[in-house]
């Protein structure tokens, strides 16, 4: 299955070193070829013979030991890689990363590549939940490093919470999606607009929502990891867009409305996650606004409802809409498939724990045309997206 892969397995000092035992034997039995890197912390839990036999390669730790080969180790491996997997991450390769930092075999490495890296973060966890760490994360995540999400659980430590190295099961499946996605979008053109829109008051002032864009962001990604054609429509946000993928920056909705009506022509599938603003102001002033006594109202006029309009003006194109609701969801998301000519509606209800806007994770329901509904449980965005394609490609 992973014939001709190649995976570089970095291996850090936690307790859950262990298991990369077992994640690198999985590995090797689907037919991928490994290096394993190990930081001298692992070596403290892990013999390197245990990777040595287990890859039928030689381990890599030290940066200045004699080269086996000819080459310089850390730009071989960076460059031969597919995906570099870290598992366990410890906090402090993380932080080393997220900081530019390389100054062993694994750090250096990771920073030579252009390999999708992935990290499967394990550790005590008041660590995990620590600031520094989650922004560190947050950090990589925004710069297109992979997370797989440690589970909760007793630890090593004996304390119960977030922190457990994820099941083996979902760390060899995360690789196989990498080293091995579905080509089933090939040939698919895919428009996708993602993140919030912006409202000019005055020169200095604007209203806006907390739409992050992670979710339109990862369903660019995921189709365009798939084989699709993808354009992404974006508001203003903070985000890396996905590598191949092309970018069309907006600002207002009515700026958002011409960048999807100039191309919604020539797509397979469009999907509006941009949290798009119902409501412009009607003048917006040429100068700042002075502070006045009393109280300042602003009449705010209707914009263009562009997912309407797409649902009055498409011809072969899935349109998905994107219902986030803080009450009544399931009856709003059902109105807003009909009434909008909706070939799908992902619905979440953004007061939800690890749902909706600026959150790593999302927790969605899908309903279809014939009423069909499907409960997609917290997950990251990026697995989210993978779903909602599925659901795309069954839709009759
Ligand atoms: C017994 C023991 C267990 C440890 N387990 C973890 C762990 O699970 N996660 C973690 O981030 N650090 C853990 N540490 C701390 C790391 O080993 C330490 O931060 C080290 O500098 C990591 O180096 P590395 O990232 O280069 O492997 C542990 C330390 C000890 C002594």
């Amino acid at each position: 299955m992973l014939k001709g892969k190649n995976i570089v397995v970095g291996v850090t000092g936690g307790v859950a070193a262990y298991k990369a035992c077992d994640i690198v034997s999985r590995l090797k039995k689907l037919g991928a070829e490994i290096n394993v890197i190990m930081t001298h912390s692992a070596t403290e839990f892990v013999q390197p013979q245990t990777f040595q036999a287990l890859t039928q390669n030689p381990v890599t730790i030290d940066m200045f030991e004699t080269p086996r080969y000819w080459e310089i180790e850390h730009i071989s491996l960076a460059q031969k890689a597919d995906v570099l997997l870290v598992a366990p991450a410890t906090a402090n390769i993380i932080g080393k990363v997220a900081n530019g930092i390389a100054d062993d075999m694994l750090s250096t490495t990771i920073m030579a590549s252009t390999a999708k890296v992935v990290f499967a973060p394990a550790m005590n966890t008041k660590m995990y939940q620590n600031v520094i760490v989650q922004e560190n994360i947050k950090k990589l995540k925004a710069l297109g490093y992979s997370f797989i999400n440690p589970d909760s659980g007793r630890l090593a430590c004996g304390d119960i919470g977030e922190g457990k190295l994820c099941e083996v099961e979902k760390i060899i499946d995360t690789v196989l999606a990498i080293a091995l996605p579905k080509q089933d979008l090939q040939d698919k053109n895919l428009l996708v607009t993602a993140g919030p829109t912006v409202e000019t008051i005055d020169p200095v002032r604007f209203i806006t929502n907390h739409s992050s864009g992670k979710m339109g962001y990862a369903i660019a990604e995921a189709a365009q990891s798939r084989g699709a054609k993808v354009t992404l429509i974006s508001g203003p946000t903070n985000l890396h867009p996905p590598k191949g993928v092309d970018v069309i920056s907006t600002t207002s909705a009515l700026n958002m409305y011409d960048a999807v009506m100039g191309h919604y022509q020539q797509q397979d599938i469009i999907i509006k996650s941009a949290a798009v603003a119902d409501y412009r102001p009607e003048n917006p002033s040429d100068i700042k606004v002075k502070k006045q006594d009393g109280t300042l109202s602003i009449n705010f006029v209707r914009n263009p409802d562009i997912l309407m309009e797409l649902g009055t003006k498409k011809t072969n194109q899935i349109l998905v809409g994107f219902a986030a609701e803080t009450n009544n969801l399931m009856e709003y998301a059902t109105g807003k498939l009909v009434k909008k000519n909706l070939d799908l509606i992902v619905a979440n209800d953004v007061t939800e724990n690890g749902a909706g806007f600026g959150a790593d994770t999302n927790i969605v329901h899908l309903i279809d045309r014939q009423g069909n509904q499907t409960k997609i449980e917290k997950a990251s965005k990026l697995e989210i997206a993978h779903k909602i394609l599925d659901k795309i490609l069954q839709l009759k």
